[in-house]
């Protein structure tokens, strides 16, 4: 029989990584309650219909990187993205009539049919935070240097931010007309599938890799030339806001992204290169003004971003805090195992972290995975110290050991370990 394995792209962490993740994990959740955002949890499954009308229909992620089906003639999608359910889940609530303002954040995993890579996996695990109701552009600026700050603290320092502003609507469709002019007398240098775009959605043209499709647009016009002067003084806010916070960044008048639901300010954070080549965007985000009007809601406008995990995982070099304090109970015989039980679950009370061994293995065997774990003490119980009321308590790291009396184990534990796992 073939062994089964995992679908690809989609990966296994096994205990020996998730202390990374968790550390990431725990650092994200600091940052955002720093900054008084609160945990939102939406379905891993939504209809069909939401993605493709905020992402939008002609997409790559919508075209082809979804995981839809149907189930009972209802079709739905394992997200690809947090922001489309987010901004659901916040019109279908009507939150906007509980506060002006909500600053939403979230981790979870997001499905895509891409090609796997280093960086790019078909099931992911993102970080990100939506903020509704705040038209920007200071808390656009305030969120960028919060996330420069966030990769600081872990480990990522060399980052690398890119702005750019799409404008409202009325300059987007100036520009893609504008593009639309300056391109299709060049179609045919262009890419097959960028000369597809120019009538399905000629923005993501400016996104294309392919050689043609660079050396064609590099004259092309920019969108600066569209925006209106309300979308200029929103991206000279964020400019200004973005100075005074001393957070340096380039801005990237081509910087368009993969998702259609975007207006004004648009950003990505790009980082450690040197460990993920091409796939370096740790961050991605932007202002999307329109998506809660166009899902039923009033209008409200919001901006937000996610960050890869796994990117993020690659591109830190933070190392968790060493194992917590840890007990390794090895009991020795019946009457000795159940006497270990009681004193573990005592030393756990206390916050303490403690394994026993329940294999009635010898006791170089139960030392060897004391060690083997990382463990600070072992708590040795024979029936000679069931006898006595007291256990043998083996420091491993001094390799001394002492003969502690039973009411005074927890006691001991404590003033050698000191630190706690719960407090
Ligand atoms: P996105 O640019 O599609 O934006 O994804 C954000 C980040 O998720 C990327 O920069 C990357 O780090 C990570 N990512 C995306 N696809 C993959 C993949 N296949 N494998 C590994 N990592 C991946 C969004 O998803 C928007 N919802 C961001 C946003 C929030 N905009 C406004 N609010």
């Amino acid at each position: 029989m073939n062994p089964l394995r995992a679908v690809k792209g989609m990966n296994d962490v096994l205990p020996g990584e998730s202390a990374r993740w968790q550390s990431v994990e725990a650092a994200f959740a600091r940052t955002m309650a720093l900054h008084a955002f609160r945990e939102v949890r939406t379905p891993y499954v939504e209809p069909t219909a939401l993605f493709v009308r905020t992402i939008g229909e002609a997409t790559d992620v919508v075209e082809k990187e979804m995981y839809s089906f149907v189930h009972h003639d209802e079709p739905l999608t394992l997200r690809p993205e947090g922001t489309a359910g987010a901004a659901r889940a916040y019109v279908e609530h009507a939150v906007h009539n509980k506060e002006p303002v909500s600053r939403w954040y979230y981790m979870g995993p997001m499905f895509r049919a891409e090609r796997p890579q280093r960086g790019r996996y078909r099931q992911f695990s993102q970080a990100g935070a939506e903020i509704f109701g705040d038209p920007g552009p200071l808390c656009d600026a305030e969120m960028i240097d919060m996330l420069v700050g966030f990769f600081r603290s872990i480990g990522v320092a060399d980052t690398r931010v890119e702005i750019n502003s799409l404008g409202a609507r009325g300059a987007r469709e100036k520009y893609r007309e504008d593009l639309v002019a300056y391109l299709t007398p060049r179609a045919g240098s262009l890419s097959e599938e960028s000369r597809r775009r120019l009538t399905t959605n000629p923005l993501r043209i400016l996104d294309s890799k392919d050689p043609r499709d660079v050396e064609t647009v590099r004259a092309a016009p920019t969108i600066r030339d569209a925006l209106e002067p309300a979308d200029v003084d929103h991206f000279d806010g964020l400019c200004r806001g973005l100075d005074a916070l001393g957070t340096p960044y380039e801005v990237k008048p081509r910087l368009v992204r993969g998702l259609d639901y975007y207006s004004r300010t648009l950003f990505e954070i790009k980082g450690a290169t040197d460990k993920l080549g091409a796939g370096d965007t740790l961050v991605g985000g932007g202002r999307y003004d329109r998506m809660i009007e166009e899902l039923g809601g009033p209008s409200v406008p919001a901006i937000g971003f996610a960050a890869g995990l796994e990117r993020l995982l690659i591109a830190s070099d933070a190392t968790p805090e060493a194992a917590a304090a840890h007990v390794f109970v090895a009991p020795m015989g019946a009457a000795a195992a159940a006497m270990a039980l009681v004193l573990a679950k005592e030393i756990r009370r206390a916050g303490f972290a403690c394994e026993v061994d329940g294999r009635g293995a010898s006791l170089k065997a139960m030392l060897r995975r004391a060690s083997g774990l990382g463990a600070r003490l072992a708590m040795i119980v024979g029936d000679a110290e069931v006898e006595e009321g007291c256990v043998q308590l083996k420091d491993l790291s001094a390799q001394s050991q002492e003969k502690v009396s039973r009411d005074r184990v927890v006691a001991y534990v404590a003033d050698k370990l000191g630190q706690k796992v719960l407090s």
